[in-house]
Protein backbone atom coordinates (compact mmCIF):
# COMPACT_ATOMS: atom_id res chain seq x y z
CA UNK A 1 0.00 0.00 0.00
CA UNK A 2 1.54 3.37 -1.04
CA UNK A 3 -0.01 5.64 1.05
CA UNK A 4 0.16 9.76 0.07
CA UNK A 5 0.48 12.25 2.30
CA UNK A 6 -2.68 14.27 1.70
CA UNK A 7 -4.65 10.82 1.25
CA UNK A 8 -7.76 10.44 3.56
CA UNK A 9 -8.01 13.88 4.06
CA UNK A 10 -11.77 14.11 5.45
CA UNK A 11 -11.07 10.70 7.87
CA UNK A 12 -12.49 11.46 11.60
CA UNK A 13 -12.39 9.39 14.30
CA UNK A 14 -13.58 5.22 13.61
CA UNK A 15 -12.32 5.59 9.79
CA UNK A 16 -9.48 7.14 10.45
CA UNK A 17 -8.41 4.07 12.61
CA UNK A 18 -9.80 1.74 9.88
CA UNK A 19 -7.38 3.31 7.35
CA UNK A 20 -4.37 3.33 10.20
CA UNK A 21 -5.26 -0.41 10.63
CA UNK A 22 -3.83 -0.17 7.30
CA UNK A 23 -0.96 2.12 6.96
CA UNK A 24 0.54 0.69 10.37
CA UNK A 25 1.61 -2.62 8.04
CA UNK A 26 3.76 -0.24 5.99
CA UNK A 27 5.18 1.85 9.25
CA UNK A 28 2.82 5.23 8.65
CA UNK A 29 0.65 6.17 11.51
CA UNK A 30 -1.51 9.12 10.76
CA UNK A 31 -0.42 12.28 12.32
CA UNK A 32 -4.09 13.38 13.82
CA UNK A 33 -4.07 10.72 16.28
CA UNK A 34 -1.37 12.83 18.48
CA UNK A 35 -3.82 15.60 18.84
CA UNK A 36 -7.72 14.94 17.75
CA UNK A 37 -10.73 15.53 19.76
CA UNK A 38 -12.34 12.56 18.24
CA UNK A 39 -9.71 10.46 18.78
CA UNK A 40 -9.01 11.54 22.40
CA UNK A 41 -12.99 10.64 23.05
CA UNK A 42 -12.34 7.17 21.86
CA UNK A 43 -9.31 6.67 24.44
CA UNK A 44 -10.82 7.85 27.33
CA UNK A 45 -13.94 5.49 26.12
CA UNK A 46 -12.44 2.17 24.52
CA UNK A 47 -8.93 2.33 26.20
CA UNK A 48 -8.40 4.23 29.69
CA UNK A 49 -11.67 2.55 30.97
CA UNK A 50 -10.39 -1.06 29.99
CA UNK A 51 -6.45 -1.00 30.62
CA UNK A 52 -4.87 -1.39 33.88
CA UNK A 53 -3.26 1.52 34.67
CA UNK A 54 -0.13 2.55 37.51
CA UNK A 55 -1.91 4.64 40.22
CA UNK A 56 1.01 4.09 43.26
CA UNK A 57 3.74 2.36 45.18
CA UNK A 58 3.05 0.59 48.37
CA UNK A 59 5.85 2.49 49.72
CA UNK A 60 4.02 5.84 49.49
CA UNK A 61 1.82 4.88 51.50
CA UNK A 62 3.76 2.54 54.67
CA UNK A 63 1.95 3.24 57.10
CA UNK A 64 -1.67 2.37 57.96
CA UNK A 65 -4.08 5.26 57.17
CA UNK A 66 -1.68 6.33 54.63
CA UNK A 67 -3.22 7.67 51.42
CA UNK A 68 -2.97 9.43 48.04
CA UNK A 69 -5.11 10.80 45.29
CA UNK A 70 -4.28 9.47 41.76
CA UNK A 71 -5.71 9.17 38.59
CA UNK A 72 -6.52 7.89 35.49
CA UNK A 73 -7.01 9.83 32.42
CA UNK A 74 -9.99 12.23 33.83
CA UNK A 75 -10.95 10.05 37.15
CA UNK A 76 -9.48 10.75 40.39
CA UNK A 77 -8.96 7.80 42.64
CA UNK A 78 -8.72 7.61 46.30
CA UNK A 79 -5.63 5.11 47.23
CA UNK A 80 -5.53 4.06 50.48
CA UNK A 81 -4.48 1.42 53.64
CA UNK A 82 -6.86 0.69 55.87
CA UNK A 83 -6.14 0.33 59.91
CA UNK A 84 -5.09 -3.61 59.21
CA UNK A 85 -3.03 -2.60 56.52
CA UNK A 86 -4.96 -3.30 53.43
CA UNK A 87 -4.81 -1.81 50.28
CA UNK A 88 -7.60 -0.25 48.64
CA UNK A 89 -8.40 1.97 45.63
CA UNK A 90 -12.13 3.75 45.60
CA UNK A 91 -13.51 6.33 43.45
CA UNK A 92 -12.96 9.79 44.32
CA UNK A 93 -16.32 11.05 44.18
CA UNK A 94 -18.86 10.94 47.06
CA UNK A 95 -22.49 8.22 46.57
CA UNK A 96 -24.55 10.85 47.58
CA UNK A 97 -24.17 13.61 44.88
CA UNK A 98 -20.85 12.76 43.34
CA UNK A 99 -19.08 15.79 44.79
CA UNK A 100 -14.89 15.25 44.95
CA UNK A 101 -14.44 13.53 48.69
CA UNK A 102 -10.54 14.23 49.09
CA UNK A 103 -9.06 17.16 47.83
CA UNK A 104 -6.37 16.92 49.81
CA UNK A 105 -3.09 14.91 47.35
CA UNK A 106 -1.98 13.21 50.36
CA UNK A 107 -2.29 12.03 53.90
CA UNK A 108 -3.14 10.12 56.66
CA UNK A 109 -6.74 9.66 57.84
CA UNK A 110 -9.23 6.45 59.16
CA UNK A 111 -12.28 8.27 57.28
CA UNK A 112 -12.92 10.98 54.38
CA UNK A 113 -15.90 13.24 55.38
CA UNK A 114 -17.86 14.76 52.19
CA UNK A 115 -17.14 18.83 52.51
CA UNK A 116 -20.98 19.07 51.31
CA UNK A 117 -23.41 17.76 53.44
CA UNK A 118 -20.87 15.39 55.19
CA UNK A 119 -21.49 11.34 54.42
CA UNK A 120 -18.54 10.05 56.11
CA UNK A 121 -16.51 6.88 54.40
CA UNK A 122 -14.04 4.32 56.22
CA UNK A 123 -10.83 4.53 54.44
CA UNK A 124 -11.63 1.14 52.77
CA UNK A 125 -14.51 2.90 51.02
CA UNK A 126 -17.18 1.69 53.53
CA UNK A 127 -20.41 3.82 54.08
CA UNK A 128 -20.00 4.46 57.97
CA UNK A 129 -22.22 7.90 58.96
CA UNK A 130 -24.70 9.79 57.17
CA UNK A 131 -25.86 12.98 59.26
CA UNK A 132 -29.83 13.00 60.38
CA UNK A 133 -29.89 9.37 59.04
CA UNK A 134 -32.57 8.17 60.98
CA UNK A 135 -34.61 11.17 60.83
CA UNK A 136 -34.30 11.66 57.20
CA UNK A 137 -33.88 8.40 55.74
CA UNK A 138 -36.09 6.06 58.07
CA UNK A 139 -34.45 3.60 60.47
CA UNK A 140 -34.26 1.40 57.71
CA UNK A 141 -32.45 3.28 54.97
CA UNK A 142 -30.34 0.59 53.76
CA UNK A 143 -27.91 3.25 52.70
CA UNK A 144 -24.86 1.50 54.29
CA UNK A 145 -25.45 -1.87 52.47
CA UNK A 146 -25.86 -0.16 48.81
CA UNK A 147 -23.87 3.15 49.51
CA UNK A 148 -19.90 2.55 49.54
CA UNK A 149 -17.54 4.53 47.16
CA UNK A 150 -17.38 2.86 43.64
CA UNK A 151 -13.86 0.97 42.83
CA UNK A 152 -11.96 -0.19 40.24
CA UNK A 153 -10.38 -3.47 39.92
CA UNK A 154 -6.93 -3.54 41.79
CA UNK A 155 -3.73 -5.40 41.32
CA UNK A 156 -0.26 -5.27 43.18
CA UNK A 157 2.91 -6.30 41.14
CA UNK A 158 5.83 -6.06 43.13
CA UNK A 159 4.52 -3.29 45.16
CA UNK A 160 3.23 -1.20 42.14
CA UNK A 161 -0.28 -0.83 42.85
CA UNK A 162 -2.56 -0.93 39.55
CA UNK A 163 -5.99 -0.27 38.82
CA UNK A 164 -8.58 -1.12 36.08
CA UNK A 165 -11.88 0.17 35.66
CA UNK A 166 -13.51 -2.38 33.62
CA UNK A 167 -14.66 -5.58 36.09
CA UNK A 168 -14.67 -7.59 33.64
CA UNK A 169 -10.81 -7.45 32.38
CA UNK A 170 -8.36 -9.64 32.41
CA UNK A 171 -6.38 -9.78 35.54
CA UNK A 172 -3.18 -7.68 36.02
CA UNK A 173 -1.01 -10.40 36.11
CA UNK A 174 -2.87 -11.77 32.63
CA UNK A 175 -2.16 -8.30 31.35
CA UNK A 176 1.20 -7.97 32.32
CA UNK A 177 2.01 -10.89 31.07
CA UNK A 178 5.85 -11.83 29.94
CA UNK A 179 6.47 -8.59 30.77
CA UNK A 180 6.39 -9.37 34.34
CA UNK A 181 9.84 -11.23 34.05
CA UNK A 182 11.20 -7.63 32.54
CA UNK A 183 9.70 -5.71 35.22
CA UNK A 184 11.41 -7.48 38.01
CA UNK A 185 14.94 -6.26 36.45
CA UNK A 186 13.61 -3.31 36.99
CA UNK A 187 11.85 -3.46 40.61
CA UNK A 188 13.63 -6.48 42.33
CA UNK A 189 17.49 -5.99 42.04
CA UNK A 190 17.96 -5.93 45.91
CA UNK A 191 15.73 -7.58 48.14
CA UNK A 192 12.72 -6.06 49.32
CA UNK A 193 12.56 -4.64 45.82
CA UNK A 194 12.75 -0.43 45.30
CA UNK A 195 11.52 2.52 47.69
CA UNK A 196 10.35 5.84 46.28
CA UNK A 197 11.87 8.79 47.26
CA UNK A 198 9.45 11.56 48.15
CA UNK A 199 6.61 12.35 46.06
CA UNK A 200 6.24 12.28 42.64
CA UNK A 201 7.09 15.29 40.40
CA UNK A 202 4.24 16.48 38.00
CA UNK A 203 4.37 18.88 35.55
CA UNK A 204 2.17 20.16 32.50
CA UNK A 205 2.93 19.92 29.10
CA UNK A 206 1.47 21.12 26.01
CA UNK A 207 2.18 17.10 24.60
CA UNK A 208 -0.13 14.09 23.72
CA UNK A 209 0.38 11.56 26.02
CA UNK A 210 1.02 9.14 23.53
CA UNK A 211 4.50 11.09 22.54
CA UNK A 212 5.63 10.21 26.10
CA UNK A 213 4.84 6.31 25.58
CA UNK A 214 5.97 5.93 22.31
CA UNK A 215 9.50 8.00 23.12
CA UNK A 216 9.90 5.10 26.15
CA UNK A 217 8.51 2.18 24.26
CA UNK A 218 11.41 2.16 21.78
CA UNK A 219 12.71 5.22 21.27
CA UNK A 220 17.40 5.15 21.63
CA UNK A 221 17.18 7.40 18.29
CA UNK A 222 16.57 10.51 19.35
CA UNK A 223 19.14 10.01 22.28
CA UNK A 224 22.64 10.92 20.03
CA UNK A 225 20.50 13.91 18.69
CA UNK A 226 18.34 15.42 21.56
CA UNK A 227 20.65 14.85 24.61
CA UNK A 228 23.80 16.15 22.44
CA UNK A 229 24.42 18.74 24.50
CA UNK A 230 25.10 16.24 27.62
CA UNK A 231 27.27 14.13 26.14
CA UNK A 232 29.20 17.53 25.06
CA UNK A 233 29.22 18.55 28.65
CA UNK A 234 29.62 15.45 30.15
CA UNK A 235 33.10 15.34 27.43
CA UNK A 236 34.45 18.65 28.40
CA UNK A 237 34.04 17.94 32.34
CA UNK A 238 36.00 14.77 31.93
CA UNK A 239 38.70 16.31 29.11
CA UNK A 240 37.10 13.92 26.49
CA UNK A 241 37.12 14.49 22.97
CA UNK A 242 33.88 14.53 22.17
CA UNK A 243 34.42 13.01 18.70
CA UNK A 244 35.79 9.81 20.63
CA UNK A 245 32.34 8.72 22.62
CA UNK A 246 30.26 6.25 19.81
CA UNK A 247 27.10 8.07 20.26
CA UNK A 248 25.42 6.45 17.21
CA UNK A 249 25.82 2.57 18.55
CA UNK A 250 23.32 0.37 16.73
CA UNK A 251 23.41 -2.27 19.54
CA UNK A 252 21.65 -4.04 21.75
CA UNK A 253 17.72 -5.58 21.34
CA UNK A 254 14.62 -4.23 21.11
CA UNK A 255 11.73 -6.77 23.27
CA UNK A 256 7.64 -6.91 23.06
CA UNK A 257 6.36 -8.45 25.81
CA UNK A 258 3.35 -8.81 27.48
CA UNK A 259 1.46 -5.41 27.02
CA UNK A 260 4.94 -3.66 27.21
CA UNK A 261 8.19 -3.49 25.06
CA UNK A 262 11.21 -2.06 26.31
CA UNK A 263 14.68 -1.43 25.23
CA UNK A 264 18.15 -3.45 26.48
CA UNK A 265 21.25 -1.53 25.44
CA UNK A 266 24.42 -3.45 25.08
CA UNK A 267 27.25 -2.55 27.94
CA UNK A 268 31.32 -3.55 27.97
CA UNK A 269 30.93 -7.65 28.59
CA UNK A 270 31.75 -8.61 31.50
CA UNK A 271 29.53 -6.46 33.46
CA UNK A 272 27.33 -7.94 35.76
CA UNK A 273 23.46 -6.63 33.89
CA UNK A 274 25.54 -3.38 33.44
CA UNK A 275 25.52 -2.85 36.75
CA UNK A 276 28.31 -1.63 39.85
CA UNK A 277 30.08 -4.38 41.71
CA UNK A 278 28.17 -3.49 44.92
CA UNK A 279 24.70 -5.03 42.96
CA UNK A 280 26.42 -8.32 41.57
CA UNK A 281 25.27 -10.66 44.17
CA UNK A 282 22.19 -9.51 45.31
CA UNK A 283 21.27 -9.73 40.98
CA UNK A 284 22.90 -13.55 41.42
CA UNK A 285 20.51 -13.82 43.79
CA UNK A 286 17.44 -11.92 42.83
CA UNK A 287 17.28 -12.35 38.80
CA UNK A 288 19.18 -15.63 38.21
CA UNK A 289 17.10 -16.01 35.25
CA UNK A 290 17.14 -12.75 33.64
CA UNK A 291 21.24 -12.68 34.97
CA UNK A 292 21.38 -15.66 32.61
CA UNK A 293 20.28 -14.03 29.68
CA UNK A 294 21.69 -10.22 30.18
CA UNK A 295 25.35 -11.76 30.58
CA UNK A 296 25.47 -14.69 28.44
CA UNK A 297 28.30 -15.80 25.89
CA UNK A 298 25.40 -14.29 22.91
CA UNK A 299 24.69 -10.89 24.60
CA UNK A 300 25.96 -8.39 27.60
CA UNK A 301 22.74 -6.15 27.65
CA UNK A 302 21.09 -3.82 30.44
CA UNK A 303 17.69 -2.24 30.39
CA UNK A 304 16.96 0.82 29.79
CA UNK A 305 13.50 2.60 28.35
CA UNK A 306 10.38 0.87 28.37
CA UNK A 307 6.35 0.96 28.56
CA UNK A 308 3.82 -0.71 29.56
CA UNK A 309 0.33 0.12 27.70
CA UNK A 310 -1.15 2.41 27.82
CA UNK A 311 0.99 5.40 29.53
CA UNK A 312 3.26 3.76 32.24
CA UNK A 313 7.15 4.03 31.72
CA UNK A 314 10.13 3.07 33.05
CA UNK A 315 13.76 4.01 32.88
CA UNK A 316 16.68 2.94 34.55
CA UNK A 317 19.84 4.70 33.64
CA UNK A 318 23.64 3.45 33.22
CA UNK A 319 25.61 3.53 35.78
CA UNK A 320 28.93 4.30 35.70
CA UNK A 321 32.16 2.27 37.48
CA UNK A 322 35.73 3.35 37.08
CA UNK A 323 38.44 0.84 36.86
CA UNK A 324 39.26 1.44 40.28
CA UNK A 325 35.78 0.60 41.60
CA UNK A 326 34.83 4.18 42.39
CA UNK A 327 31.11 4.74 41.12
CA UNK A 328 31.46 8.20 39.07
CA UNK A 329 27.84 7.53 37.99
CA UNK A 330 24.81 6.22 40.05
CA UNK A 331 22.32 4.69 38.20
CA UNK A 332 18.22 5.52 39.43
CA UNK A 333 14.68 4.37 38.27
CA UNK A 334 12.38 6.96 37.21
CA UNK A 335 8.59 5.68 36.48
CA UNK A 336 6.25 7.86 34.71
CA UNK A 337 2.85 7.90 34.01
CA UNK A 338 1.86 10.50 30.92
CA UNK A 339 -1.41 11.16 31.93
CA UNK A 340 -3.85 12.79 29.60
CA UNK A 341 -5.56 16.07 30.28
CA UNK A 342 -6.88 16.97 26.84
CA UNK A 343 -6.39 15.87 23.30
CA UNK A 344 -2.97 18.15 22.89
CA UNK A 345 -2.09 18.30 27.21
CA UNK A 346 -0.89 15.82 29.63
CA UNK A 347 0.03 15.90 33.17
CA UNK A 348 3.37 14.21 33.48
CA UNK A 349 4.12 12.29 36.39
CA UNK A 350 7.27 11.33 37.44
CA UNK A 351 8.72 9.40 40.04
CA UNK A 352 11.95 8.39 41.20
CA UNK A 353 13.00 5.23 42.62
CA UNK A 354 15.98 3.91 44.79
CA UNK A 355 16.87 0.14 45.21
CA UNK A 356 15.75 -0.89 49.01
CA UNK A 357 19.13 -3.04 49.65
CA UNK A 358 21.50 -0.03 48.38
CA UNK A 359 23.72 1.64 50.85
CA UNK A 360 22.17 5.14 52.24
CA UNK A 361 25.22 7.52 49.84
CA UNK A 362 24.18 5.51 47.00
CA UNK A 363 20.78 6.28 47.42
CA UNK A 364 21.47 9.74 48.17
CA UNK A 365 24.04 9.92 44.70
CA UNK A 366 21.09 8.20 43.28
CA UNK A 367 18.75 10.51 43.91
CA UNK A 368 20.84 13.80 43.05
CA UNK A 369 21.37 12.06 39.91
CA UNK A 370 17.70 11.53 38.92
CA UNK A 371 17.15 15.51 39.76
CA UNK A 372 20.15 16.60 37.52
CA UNK A 373 18.92 14.54 34.84
CA UNK A 374 15.38 13.62 34.67
CA UNK A 375 13.66 15.60 36.94
CA UNK A 376 11.36 18.23 35.63
CA UNK A 377 14.53 20.68 35.17
CA UNK A 378 16.65 17.88 34.66
CA UNK A 379 18.90 18.26 31.63
CA UNK A 380 17.67 15.28 29.65
CA UNK A 381 14.16 16.25 30.66
CA UNK A 382 13.74 19.41 28.92
CA UNK A 383 15.26 18.34 25.91
CA UNK A 384 12.54 15.79 25.72
CA UNK A 385 9.33 17.49 26.43
CA UNK A 386 10.65 20.38 23.27
CA UNK A 387 10.27 17.48 21.05
CA UNK A 388 6.53 16.28 22.60
CA UNK A 389 5.68 19.63 22.08
CA UNK A 390 6.56 20.41 18.33
CA UNK A 391 4.63 16.90 17.63
CA UNK A 392 1.55 17.77 19.20
CA UNK A 393 1.55 21.54 17.61
CA UNK A 394 2.23 20.66 14.48
CA UNK A 395 -0.38 18.24 14.23
CA UNK A 396 -2.93 20.06 14.65
CA UNK A 397 -1.78 22.54 11.68
CA UNK A 398 -4.16 22.63 8.68
CA UNK A 399 -2.05 20.50 6.17
CA UNK A 400 0.20 18.70 8.45
CA UNK A 401 -2.58 17.18 10.28
CA UNK A 402 -3.67 14.76 7.28
CA UNK A 403 -0.25 13.14 6.93
CA UNK A 404 1.23 10.36 7.91
CA UNK A 405 4.46 9.67 10.07
CA UNK A 406 7.40 7.43 9.56
CA UNK A 407 7.70 4.45 11.36
CA UNK A 408 9.05 2.39 9.12
CA UNK A 409 12.56 2.01 11.12
CA UNK A 410 14.05 -1.98 10.71
CA UNK A 411 11.45 -2.91 8.28
CA UNK A 412 13.44 -2.86 5.47
CA UNK A 413 17.23 -3.94 6.81
CA UNK A 414 15.17 -7.30 8.59
CA UNK A 415 15.66 -5.75 12.04
CA UNK A 416 12.11 -5.76 12.49
CA UNK A 417 12.53 -9.70 12.16
CA UNK A 418 12.64 -11.57 15.57
CA UNK A 419 15.74 -12.81 16.81
CA UNK A 420 15.18 -16.37 16.56
CA UNK A 421 15.53 -18.35 19.36
CA UNK A 422 15.82 -15.26 22.13
CA UNK A 423 16.11 -16.79 25.59
CA UNK A 424 14.01 -14.11 27.23
CA UNK A 425 10.02 -14.20 27.06
CA UNK A 426 8.24 -12.15 24.48
CA UNK A 427 9.98 -11.19 20.97
CA UNK A 428 13.27 -9.65 20.45
CA UNK A 429 14.31 -7.69 17.59
CA UNK A 430 17.90 -7.37 16.65
CA UNK A 431 19.26 -3.72 17.60
CA UNK A 432 18.07 -0.94 20.42
CA UNK A 433 17.67 1.40 17.21
CA UNK A 434 14.63 0.07 15.91
CA UNK A 435 10.79 0.91 15.53
CA UNK A 436 9.50 -2.18 15.94
CA UNK A 437 8.72 -1.67 19.25
CA UNK A 438 6.64 1.40 18.42
CA UNK A 439 4.71 -0.38 15.67
CA UNK A 440 3.35 -3.20 18.05
CA UNK A 441 2.61 -0.55 20.57
CA UNK A 442 0.06 1.10 18.31
CA UNK A 443 -1.28 -2.12 16.90
CA UNK A 444 -2.44 -2.89 20.52
CA UNK A 445 -3.90 0.51 20.51
CA UNK A 446 -5.63 0.07 17.30
CA UNK A 447 -7.13 -3.33 18.88
CA UNK A 448 -7.91 -1.65 22.21
CA UNK A 449 -10.29 1.84 20.23
CA UNK A 450 -11.09 -1.33 17.70
CA UNK A 451 -13.22 -3.06 20.23
CA UNK A 452 -17.04 -1.08 21.15
FE1 LIG B 1 -21.40 14.11 49.55
FE2 LIG B 1 -23.82 15.11 49.69
S1 LIG B 1 -22.48 15.11 48.01
S2 LIG B 1 -22.68 14.19 51.26
FE1 LIG C 1 15.08 11.36 25.82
Amino acid sequence: MNVKTNENVSLKGEGLLETMRETIKDGLIPSKIFHDEDIYKLEKERLFSKTWNFLAHESEIPNNGDYVVRYIADDSFIVSRDNKGEIYVNLNSCSHRGMELCNVERGNSSHFRCPYHGWTFKNDGKLIGVPLEKKIYGNDSGLRQTCSLVSPQVGVYNGLIFACIDQNAESLEEYLGDFKWYLDIYTNKTSGGIEVVGAPQRWVAEANWKTGSDNFVGDVYHVQVTHRGNFEVAAKLTNTDIGSIDMHTTGGVQVTAGKGGLCLIEVPPGMVAGMPDLFHESIKENLPEQLAVLNSEQFSLKELNGTIFPNFSLLTTPSVQLPDGTIAVPHFLTLRVWRPIDSGKMEIWSWVFVDKGAPEWYKERAYKEYVTTFGPSGTFEQDDAENWQGITKIAKSSMAKDRYLNYTMGMKNNNADEIPNWPGPGKAYSSAVNEANQRNFFSLYLDYLSKK
